[in-house]
């Protein structure tokens, strides 16, 4: 089922965290799938202050990002190596060993995907992902045309999905042209997805993907093939849901057995 959550960035990462939180004490070695961008950087913090608090056993988890720039040195602050390192392994406690990024190096390109694969099936798949939400309506960097079955590969990155990412580098001729990406089919072989969006920018992405048909066109649609699915949305991006006030007396009135 997809729920649809309706709530401030701060009230959703706290019952984000609560989930995940309770997800890892009765499975420390969960595999957890991290995203970079600003939608989950909330529940990174929330879920670093449940670990202090609550003690939370984070170093034997198991966790795989979505994606990394391709030909950017893994060491610039906006390879998204980096930005896993600071934003989620360090606040954590994660072990750095068993934090994986995929390798965007140029010379390693080619088996990149299929490597990568090969690490999520050996870890034995992924059991919670994070998911942000790109304007064009990708998730991971599965741009508009992405196949629903795709597998982690490169990808070229959209002209719009350039731009909006400008904003982390100097110029916009300095954002990579290419990535790689965990596939749609990838994606969708997770246990739960924990998508996040937030702002009235993001409102029409996730209108076509909670609501529209499922196309290659909003690859984020695709989730809508998943039987567990939690989208966190506030006000803003829930603006254009059709279904938004069924889905705040859904949640309100959801029985405590049912959990999320
Ligand atoms: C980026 C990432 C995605 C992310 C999305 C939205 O390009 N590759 O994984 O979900 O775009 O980013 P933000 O959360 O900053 O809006």
């Amino acid at each position: 089922m997809t729920e649809v959550v309706i709530q401030s960035d701060a009230d959703a990462a706290a019952t984000a965290a609560t989930l995940l939180a309770d997800r890892i004490t009765r499975d420390p070695e969960l595999v957890l799938g991290l995203a970079t961008g600003s939608s989950p950087l909330h529940l990174y913090r929330a879920l670093a202050e449940r670990v202090t608090r609550d003690g939370i056993p984070m170093d034997r988890l198991r966790a795989f990002a979505l994606d990394e720039y391709a030909g950017l040195d893994p060491e610039h602050p906006q390879s998204y190596l980096s930005t896993i390192r600071r934003e989620a392994v360090e606040p954590l406690g994660l072990d750095p060993e068993r934090v994986h990024v995929p390798d965007g190096s140029l010379e390693r390109l080619p088996t990149a995907g299929e490597r990568y694969e090969e690490a999520i099936a050996l870890a034995g798949g992924v059991d919670v992902q994070i998911l942000g939400i790109g304007t064009d309506g990708h998730i991971g960097f599965n741009e508009p045309g992405s196949s629903l079955a795709s597998r982690t590969r490169i990808k070229t990155l959209t002209a719009q999905t350039r731009r909006d990412n400008a904003r982390f580098f100097d110029s916009p001729e300095q954002v990579p042209t290419h990535c790689v990406t965990q596939g749609i089919g990838t994606i969708l072989a997770a246990g739960h997805l924990l998508l996040f969006a937030s702002g009235a920018h993001k409102a029409d992405a996730v209108a076509r993907a909670v609501e529209g048909p499922v196309s290659a066109g909003c690859p984020a649609s695709a989730i809508q093939l998943h039987p567990r699915v939690t989208v966190f949305v506030d006000e803003a991006a829930a603006s254009r849901l059709e279904h938004a006030d069924y889905y705040r007396a859904a949640y309100e009135a959801k029985p405590a057995w049912q959990g999320l």
